[in-house]
């Protein structure tokens, strides 16, 4: 069984949050994915599921890469707001973030656009993220071509990039015998300052679960 969250609840969720992440990490394939829920434009919510790709527990942001004219990347123009949910089953724990959005800066877009492999660059180049496509051939045919004519090192594309989420209200759930969880909640007020947000101190309250 996972011990339940410390009492009293430590003051800060975020190393608790990269320790979970840590041990998931250790032994379950894709840990690092989480479900991301945008507002549509029109006001509806959407979720999908990305992979985090980076996670900054003293500034507090969670990065995840796309093509930010997907239809997420429009929810996220029009509304930039978002909630994350990481689930292990075999840990019986949750997470759940929620906060603004914003733009990572293309350095960090740039090194991760590095680390991908050819293939993967070149998907993301041909495929325009979330638009109808004729057939699979159809997109298959375009990769071809483009891999012909396209020079070796196949530069990131400016439409593809990563959006950082910053905690603003942090969840942990830990599922518990007799399904008496234990939930904790955190929040804090951020502040922006340019393209980042910098975090207020954080008030700690238990849930019933
Ligand atoms: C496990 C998993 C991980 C995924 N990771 C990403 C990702 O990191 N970035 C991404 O753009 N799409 C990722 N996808 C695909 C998205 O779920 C989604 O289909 C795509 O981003 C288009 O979403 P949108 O139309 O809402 O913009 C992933 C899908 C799965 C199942």
């Amino acid at each position: 069984m996972t011990p339940p969250l410390p009492e009293p609840l430590p003051a800060d969720p975020l190393p608790v949050v990269a320790a979970w992440l840590a041990e998931a990490t250790a032994s379950i394939r894709n840990a690092t994915a989480m479900t991301l829920a945008t507002v549509e434009p029109d006001g509806r919510p959407s979720a999908r599921m990305v992979i985090c790709r980076g996670f900054d527990p003293q500034a507090g942001w969670f990065v995840f890469y796309t093509d930010r004219e997907s239809a997420k990347g429009q929810a996220l123009a029009a509304h930039p707001y978002a909630s994350l949910v990481f689930h292990w089953d075999a840990f019986e724990r949750q997470i759940r973030v929620d906060g603004p959005v914003t733009p990572a800066p293309d350095a960090d877009s740039d090194a991760y656009w590095a680390t991908r492999p050819h293939d993967a660059r070149l998907a993301a180049i041909v495929s325009a993220q979330s638009r109808p496509l004729a057939s699979r051939a159809a997109l298959l045919d375009k990769i071809a071509e483009t891999a012909k004519r396209s020079s070796a090192d196949l530069p990131r594309p400016p439409r593809w990039g990563g959006y950082r989420v910053w905690a603003e209200r942090v969840e942990l759930w830990v599922g518990q015998p007799a399904r008496v969880h234990d939930r904790a909640l955190w929040t804090r007020t951020l502040a922006r300052a340019s393209d980042e947000f910098r975090g207020g101190a954080w008030r700690a309250t238990r849930l019933q679960p």
